[in-house]
């Protein structure tokens, strides 16, 4: 062993001149005793716990048991916030946010004396967010999720966050609920602390933190509001201080492996299409080549292997009860790479060995999974010529392979307006195009390529009918739905020229998406297409339209990508 690094905030507290004396008498107003931080490792509780983010309300809490653990392993706990992403309420779309969360992340590290980072998250794009700034500092990094909700209870029943939300719709159209069925449904749907149960987005970012090896082991699955949940997140506190004294970087950690480690964990679990985007834009920041066309390669011949809701039957509390996330890692074997590190300092071999499932119904063999080939399927044709996903076992198997007519929505509003009248030219075969959701178009690519089917079709009992979008899907959604078309709309491209009556074609076993159309008359609509006015012109939304990168480069900000290290060479005087 070499001798050991300088702690980085040694450079603010650690000298006896002027600047020594400022960054540490203003900090001693708190109260702190010298000998409770000076020459500790300062550790930087990230926190995205808000009001306003209900997924994320327990994490309050969860930043003091973090800190008894920092504390006890001999670190210096300073916890701080940065810009929340709820859901539920944020518009147009918490998507615009997420790389700004992630520049609030990624500078209020580097700028201040921190050696190693706890990063809180919960909620869908509070946990990519953090990450991808942390990512771009590369101090050590450990993340604690913030754990799904118990299971949904309604009439003897079980509801999964999110996933109800699509039938409802259906629910009122047939009448089968009333008002006030739907009042009670809304408080059993969310009866504890914690995101959304299903493996929906946010479940799909914690499985996908522990994939990559930033959490503790077995920590993901976990329900916010179980005991052990605040257990794990005390010892993550006690373990960053151990990662720094080891600098155990988040670089050592996010390598290539790693990515595809994810990949095929997220295939197994059934996880969301958004974490596509999402482990692009982080893979970026951390100088990883990770490509769309990985997730397919790696990931579209593994089996699903877990019963969870929106592909399956159960929520994320029988999947914990089950064995979690180690169970489905220890099944996934040799498709894993096992002999790499994890914030554990362990490997991943080390960490799932002895893991027991305790449920077959919910954690499936690889023996006898649930479904093959289930992971993320990547389209081409000229409809998108840098790619577009679709998420097969959340799709109707005989509308795999589709030939209809397109049903041109140019925009989210012209969706509204149209979709529901009686004189709509549309039958079950038709394709629902909607454009101008994209990342540069809406601005921030909002989850709505899902969308509702006609009201005269889902009377008539349609169900699922072929839908393309340069827009993102909830990840508690389900649906022939392809998503995340590149390049979107709003920059031209075939998809842009697609018109009512165009004949589409998609063969998802062949990975084709393609518009029937001559060569002569897509010249002529190439010549007559006019760029739509950005939407906005001033603050955030005017840098994101100016910057944002399509979704096949995951849709960070250009010139966010990379990373600037934690060297700041200029001091405040
Ligand atoms: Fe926050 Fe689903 S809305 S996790
Ligand atoms: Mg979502």
């Amino acid at each position: 062993m070499g001798k050991k690094k300088d702690l980085r905030s040694k450079e603010w507290f650690g000298s006896n001149d002027k600047m020594g004396f400022v960054h540490r008498s203003w900090l001693r107003n708190q109260g702190y005793p010298d000998d409770y931080f000076r020459g500790k490792p300062v550790i930087g509780i990230c926190n995205t716990w808000s009001e306003l983010t209900p997924c994320n309300g327990h994490l309050r809490d969860f930043a003091e048991v973090v800190k008894r653990g920092v504390a006890e392993a001999g670190g210096f706990p300073l916890e701080f916030p940065v810009m929340s992403l709820g859901e539920t309420i944020m518009r147009p779309s918490t998507m615009l946010f997420r790389n700004l969360a992630s520049m609030d992340t990624e500078e209020s590290i580097r700028a201040n004396p921190l050696d190693g980072i706890v990063l809180l998250t919960g909620c869908d794009k509070t946990t990519p967010s953090t990450i991808m700034g942390a990512c771009s500092v590369d101090l050590p990094t450990i993340v604690v999720p913030g754990g799904p909700m118990l299971n949904g209870r309604f009439r003897g029943g079980t509801i999964g966050s999110g996933s109800f939300n699509w039938m409802i719709k259906e629910k009122q159209k047939t009448g089968e609920y009333s008002e006030a069925d739907f009042t009670e449904a809304e408080v059993c749907a969310a009866r504890s602390i914690g995101h959304c149960n299903t493996m929906g987005t946010a479940s799909t970012m914690g499985t996908m933190s522990e994939a990559l090896g930033l959490t503790l082991p077995g920590f993901s699955s976990i329900p916010a509001a179980d005991s052990r949940k605040k257990m794990m997140a005390q010892l993550s506190g006690r373990r960053i201080v151990d990662m720094v004294n080891e600098d155990l970087t988040l670089s050592k950690i996010l390598t290539k492996e790693a990515f595809e480690n994810a990949i095929v964990t997220n295939a197994a679990v059934g996880g969301s299409t958004n974490l596509i985007i999402h482990l692009i834009a982080i893979a970026r920041r951390i100088g990883i080549d990770l490509k769309l066309e990985d997730f397919d390669s790696i990931g579209s011949k593994i089996p699903l292997l877990v019963n969870l809701m929106p592909s399956g039957k159960f929520l994320m509390e029988d999947f914990f009860y089950a064995g979690g996330l180690p169970v489905v890692m220890k099944e996934l074997g040799k498709l894993l790479h096992n002999d790499i590190i994890t914030v554990n300092g362990k490997t991943f071999k080390d960490n799932y060995a002895e893991a027991i499932c305790y449920d077959r119904e919910v954690i499936a063999t690889m023996d006898k999974p649930l479904q093959e080939n289930a992971g993320i399927a990547v389209l081409k044709g000229n409809i998108c010529e840098n790619g577009a996903v679709i998420k097969p076992s959340a799709a109707t198997p005989k509308l795999m392979k589709h030939k209809g007519k397109a049903v041109v929505f140019e925009s989210m509003e012209d969706y509204h307006e149209r979709i529901d009248l009686p004189d709509l030219d549309i039958d079950e075969n038709s394709v629902i195009v909607l454009k101008g959701v994209g990342p540069k178009g809406y601005p921030g690519m909002p989850e709505v390529g899902n969308v509702d089917l006609p009201e005269k079709l889902i009377l008539k009992g349609v169900k699922d009918m072929v839908r393309i979008s340069d827009g993102r899907m909830s990840g508690t959604a389900y649906g022939t739905v392809i998503l995340h078309v590149s390049p979107e709309s709003t920059v031209g491209g075939t998809f842009a020229l697609i018109k009512n009556g165009d004949i589409i074609e998609l063969d998802v076993e062949n990975r084709l998406l393609n518009l029937d159309i001559s060569q002569e008359e897509l010249e002529k609509r190439k010549a007559a297409w006019k760029a739509p006015e950005p939407v906005a012109y001033r603050g955030y939304a005017r840098i994101y339209i100016d910057h944002v990168e399509q979704a096949d480069k995951g849709a960070d900000l250009d010139v966010l990508v990379g990373g600037s290290g934690s060297k700041v060479d200029r001091d405040l005087h």
